[in-house]
């Protein structure tokens, strides 16, 4: 049998929504150019997809920052001052023709964030000195011919107490969680969802003031990444997609306030609280983090 024609008749209405008979509308008209996905997601969202060679330079960026926060890692110790892990990770990332992106971003005094204990972020390395116990998030973004990478681990000083262990442990699955979703067709929403189902059911709180963030071009792009959230929502995930995610995790409640430095945001019950970031590409397949560890 013989499938009906799919070809548009004369006498059909017009593929493009007018109302009038094809044959008097766009019958011998030019097919609209196609939108491509590029276009699309900047004139919706704003988001930049990234092409091979920007891929190739994140990736390189990339590199550096995990060769910076190995370093910084190596480092550490109960006495030792935050100014020093500065320092370190200023030296290295210009050592290497590279731009450490926090210097004055935005007024920011130093060349890395230095997160300690009930510090949420945006710690400011000075004299103040690690102990024994505490942990600490080292946050290291670097700028490299152009293209930014941003990633951070939170580290034990030296022997961890139980809660120590159980913040940080939470804070890490929780990223890993939020990159298992990382898939075209998944959304933003999923990745928060992911990250809020696992982490609310060790007891634990995720913070809302601050989100991952597309990177790469700039040091902060479209989308926003909440590490909260409901599935399906959001924008779509597709290949090229380069965003960081970076779970916040509270021991206690969400709520933080901000010192009066106007950057250190810390618990507002004094809680503990933990981060692990990277910086991730959407793949056909799934994700690559340009930042791994
Ligand atoms: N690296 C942080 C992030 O993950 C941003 C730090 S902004 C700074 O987005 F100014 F404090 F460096
Ligand atoms: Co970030
Ligand atoms: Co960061």
């Amino acid at each position: 049998m013989k499938l009906k024609s799919q070809k548009i008749g004369r006498n059909d209405p017009c593929p493009c929504g007018s109302g009038l008979k094809y044959k008097r509308c766009c019958i011998g008209k030019a097919p609209a150019p196609q939108e491509n996905l590029e276009q699309e997601y900047k004139r919706k969202y704003q988001i930049q997809l990234k092409k091979t060679r920007d891929i190739e330079g994140i990736r390189k960026a990339g590199q550096l920052v995990m060769e910076t926060l190995d370093l910084a890692a190596s480092i550490i110790r109960p006495g030792l001052d935050t100014e020093a892990i500065n320092t370190l990770v200023h030296d290295h990332t210009i050592q290497n023709h590279a731009i450490p992106a926090p210097l004055n971003y935005r007024g920011f005094p130093k060349s890395v964030c230095v997160s300690i204990n009930e510090v949420i972020c945006h710690g400011i390395p000075g004299n103040n000195r690690l102990a024994d116990g505490d942990i600490v998030n080292i946050d290291v973004t670097s700028i490299l011919d152009g293209y930014y990478a941003d990633a951070s681990k939170t580290f034990f000083v030296g022997s961890p107490g139980p809660e120590a262990q159980k913040i940080v442990q939470v804070a890490r699955q929780s990223l890993k969680e939020g990159i298992a979703v990382v898939k075209p067709g998944n959304t933003v929403g999923d990745i928060g969802y992911a990250i809020q189902q696992y982490a609310e059911g060790q007891g634990c709180s995720v913070v809302r003031d601050f989100v991952g963030h597309g990177v790469g071009f700039e040091f902060h792009e479209q989308p926003q990444i909440p590490h909260f959230g409901k599935k399906g929502q959001g924008v779509p995930l597709v290949p090229g997609m380069v965003f960081t995610i970076e779970p916040m995790i509270n021991l206690g409640g969400t709520a933080l306030r901000i010192l009066s430095d106007k950057w250190t945001a810390v618990t507002k019950d004094g809680s503990l609280s933990a981060q692990f970031e990277q910086t991730l590409l959407v793949t056909h397949s799934g994700c690559e983090s340009l930042t791994p560890y």
